[in-house]
């Protein structure tokens, strides 16, 4: 079957089967600021997954287009794509788990025809910190599925991902895996779902292509390891709880949250492990072919990510996104633009972008109206922006070559630091810095990879300590850009210096994360940010372990990658405090306070706290230049009061 066969396959099955079909929701999320992009069928459903009743009734099926900026890197292997369609249907407090399994099973096997030999499946082994059951219904729904195809299916407890790697399948058709594999909330596993959002332990369907393990990522193969053989095609979310302060509350009703990658499904169904290959792809890369004179086999790489970023990008424009320098535009321009540097590659020199956005154009129109509707308007927002980036593209190479005509780019004799060039104009020899690197890139807006290529291509050298200076000029640049702050402020900053103000959210996300980890007898006793990092003391009565500063790591870490708003108001102290907003317990409040939400105040938060700020707007900023959140010391501060000290690096 076609991936669009399978598409119309799927939303006929369900509507058979009492579904209403629902349009899908736009890329960009309508009422939900905490995300950019719909990243998951089950998003715009929130609220319905949470109670309040939907118009169109219990069951609902639709074809749900997603954007995971997040995959941006990953893109170029065979299975990874920053857009695709996630098929959906979902059981508001309708069906359960017997009714969802047996129509998967149907789905798969008899609609679009999947070998039930290359079916695993993974249930969810139970959480006893939060008094969460093993999935045992669910295993033994799919043991009978199996059996009416003459199957055998063992059942085998895996636990972490790392167990998995270290143990193997054995005999097992189905697997039990911790809350970091099967449990589902949009943040992740157990722990990190935020307090209101919904989740519940799920079951997932992998498809085996049947290729050889590559021991890289571990011993022994398993369904979640990540070589290649396995691919996850479905996932079904029993999703019973809400995350609450102490752990979770069941629903009054439970829900099916199911999900299905279609490009996914349908490269299970050409039973070819290479999701490039699919009538929803395949078409795009024939086209590169075509304009390039390069065949796939060949230039795998380059022509998976500009075909992924074109159609990313051709969604956005559908979808009313126009390239700019910030949030979803920065995207899309950021997707246009390695894609044209991809096509370089390649040798494609010439403008190439309306051909391949109308091959993309000519996939979809058909069962999206608003492709054919928005046709032009699509082609011409993408061809704009190629417009716009190849002028940037000249005028940067205008500046590379003038560079070499001021006579000031001699060999250097030794190696010098910014400022600090001793030149040899005798032996002439063109050698470029990081400080070019970085004039190029901060006054012209010429990528960094280009720069170095083009120095390549005409035989200059570049200065060995090129990526550290280029790295600590960028620095640089950024301090200089402070923030801004206003009004009052007391919260033991250094000084609100852009890097000071990123220590102090961190604080704040980190904080979170320990209450998490730890519990809630952790109370802030004090905390003291320099440029260099932030110090945090805190009531716990033992030294943390390897794994509980891994856990809060991770969980800052994830914060930071979800991009989550950071606003201040007005709140009422008594109210405030009684909803559970932290605050350093021994300071005294006035009537009213400053309360900082990372997240929505009113809705999707990860963490509310009462204080004087300054912090940054985005958790997102954090994470500038690849920086990752890190504790390097934890020790005792005094008795029962433990010290935390962190950077971001
Ligand atoms: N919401 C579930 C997922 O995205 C189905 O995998």
């Amino acid at each position: 079957m076609t991936a669009q066969e399978i598409r119309k396959a799927y939303l006929d099955f369900f509507k058979e089967r009492g579904h209403k079909l629902i349009p899908r929701a736009l890329l960009v999320p309508q009422e939900d600021p905490t995300t950019l992009f719909t990243g998951s069928g089950m998003q715009p459903l929130i609220p319905y997954l949470l109670g309040e009743s939907h118009p169109d009734g219990t069951r609902l099926v639709d074809s749900q287009t997603c954007l995971r900026a997040q995959d941006i890197d990953e893109v170029g292997d065979n299975r990874h794509t920053t857009f695709f369609e996630m098929l959906g249907n979902w059981s508001l407090g309708d069906y359960f788990k017997k009714d969802q399994i047996s129509w998967l099973f149907e789905f798969l096997t008899n609609v679009v025809g999947l070998d039930p030999k290359k079916l695993y499946v993974t249930c969810y082994i139970g959480n006893s910190e939060f008094k969460i059951a093993k999935d045992k219904e669910a295993a033994n729904l799919w043991v009978e599925q199996f059996k009416k195809v003459g199957i055998d299916a063992q059942q085998v407890d895996i636990g972490s991902e790392a167990n998995g790697y270290a143990k193997g399948m054995g005999a097992g058709r189905i697997f039990f895996y911790d809350g970091k594999k099967n449990w589902w909330s949009r943040a992740g596993d157990e722990a990190s779902t935020p307090i209101g959002d919904p989740g519940g332990p799920d079951t997932e369907v992998f498809y085996d292509f049947s290729t050889n393990h590559d021991t890289k990522w571990g011993k022994y193969c398993h369904p979640n390891c990540d070589c290649g053989r396995f691919v996850e095609i479905a996932n079904s979310v029993f999703m019973a709880y809400r995350r609450n302060e102490s752990g979770f509350e069941p629903l009054d009703k439970p829900n099916v949250d199911f999900g299905g990658g279609l490009e996914r499904i349908a490269v299970a169904s050409i039973n070819d492990p290479d999701v490039f290959k699919i009538s929803l792809l395949r078409p795009i890369i024939e086209k590169l072919e075509q304009i390039s004179e390069k065949n796939y086999e060949s230039h795998t790489e380059s022509m998976r990510v500009i075909a992924d970023h074109l159609r990313a990008a051709t969604f956005l424009a559908v979808d009313g996104v126009v390239p700019s320098n910030k949030e979803q535009g920065y995207v899309m321009r950021r997707l246009v633009r390695r894609a044209i540097r991809y096509a370089f590659e390649l040798g494609i020199e010439q403008n190439f972008i309306e051909e391949v956005t109308n091959t993309i154009a000519d996939l979809y129109h058909l069962d999206f109206p608003e492709v054919s509707q928005r046709r032009d308007n699509i082609v011409s927002v993408l061809v704009k922006e190629e417009k716009v980036f190849r002028q940037t593209l000249r005028k940067g190479l205008h500046e590379f070559e003038k560079m070499w005509a001021d006579g000031t780019h001699g060999v250097v004799t030794a190696s010098s630091p910014p400022g600090k060039m001793i030149v040899d104009n005798d032996n002439a020899k063109k050698i470029l810095y990081g400080r070019d690197i970085f004039t190029l890139y901060d006054t012209y807006g010429f990528p960094v990879e280009l720069t170095k290529e083009e120095a390549f291509k005409q035989g200059i050298e570049i200065d060995s300590h090129a990526d550290e200076e280029f790295e600590y000029l960028m620095r640089e640049q950024r301090e200089r850009s402070r923030t801004a702050t206003k009004g009052e402020f007391k919260g033991g900053l250094a000084d609100h210096s852009e890097i000071t103000t990123k220590y102090h959210t961190a604080t704040h996300l980190m904080y979170r994360a320990l209450r998490n980890v730890l519990g809630d007898h952790v109370i802030q006793r004090g905390s003291n940010i320099t440029t260099e990092r932030l110090r945090f003391d805190f009531t716990h009565p033992e030294k943390m372990t390897p794994e509980q500063i891994k856990a809060v790591e991770d969980m800052v870490n994830e914060q930071i990658d979800k991009d989550w708003p950071m606003t201040w108001r007005e709140e009422n102290t008594k109210e405030a405090l009684s909803k559970g907003v932290m605050g350093a317990f021994g300071d005294r409040y006035g009537e009213s306070v400053k309360v900082y939400t990372v997240g929505e105040p009113d809705g999707i938060n990860y963490s509310r706290e009462i204080c004087g700020g300054p912090h940054v707007e985005h958790t997102g900023q954090l994470g500038e230049g690849g920086k990752k959140f890190k504790i390097t010391k934890e020790e005792s501060s005094s008795a029962g009061v433990r010290r935390i000290k962190a950077i971001l690096a």
